[in-house]
């Protein structure tokens, strides 16, 4: 059995550079979640802010990768008004049941990560081994290698059903 796996929706980049990151140290495999909505220019912040409040489940692309071969699946979101992208609420809602144990990160301008780690365990019925936030102006000046390695040194190391949620980085 593989692993980990770390699996992310992005828009603007962020947390993407963070999921590599994290792949990078743990030496998982990554996954970008798709979907089709526009989401550029004013018009497609709006989209998606509105459909974060709403919990919308936007239509993404099958995941690429086997979830249920891994041992771990990382989930990664941007927060949107105070709540998960709505691709990766479609990715929770289809995929939780095969995710084996789950760890959680997020990027944000600095509001509402705790209420976001929250909702992602509690969509997901699982208690996460690791959580991890990180605003984006820490991503933006690249200072967020030693965050990351907190997060990774919290799973790796953890076995069987030994879980134990830690809030890393504001
Ligand atoms: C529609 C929308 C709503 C957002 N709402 C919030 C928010 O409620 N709180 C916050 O701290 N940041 C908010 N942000 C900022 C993003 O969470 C932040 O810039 C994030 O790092 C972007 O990640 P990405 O580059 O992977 O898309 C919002 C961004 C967008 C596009």
């Amino acid at each position: 059995m593989k692993r980990i796996l770390v699996v992310c929706y992005s828009r603007t980049g962020r947390t993407r550079r963070v999921a590599e990151a994290i792949a990078l140290q743990c030496d998982a495999d990554l996954d970008g979640i798709k979907d089709r909505v526009p989401r550029q220019g004013q018009l497609g912040y709006l989209r998606s802010a509105l459909q974060a409040l709403l919990h919308t489940t936007p239509w993404i692309q099958p995941a690429r990768r086997p979830v249920g071969d891994y041992s771990l699946v990382i989930i990664g979101t941007p927060v949107w008004g105070w709540n998960m992208a709505s691709p990766v609420r479609s990715y929770l809602s289809r995929y939780a049941d095969r995710c084996r144990r789950v760890a959680f990160f997020c990027t944000c301008g600095g509001a509402g990560a705790d209420k976001v780690l929250a909702d992602l365990q509690r969509l997901s019925g699982k208690r996460a081994l690791a959580t991890l936030a990180l605003p984006r102006q820490v991503i933006d000046h690249g200072q967020f290698d030693e965050p990351v390695a907190q997060f990774v040194r919290r799973f790796n190391g953890q076995r069987g059903e030994s879980v134990s949620g830690a809030r890393l980085a504001a």
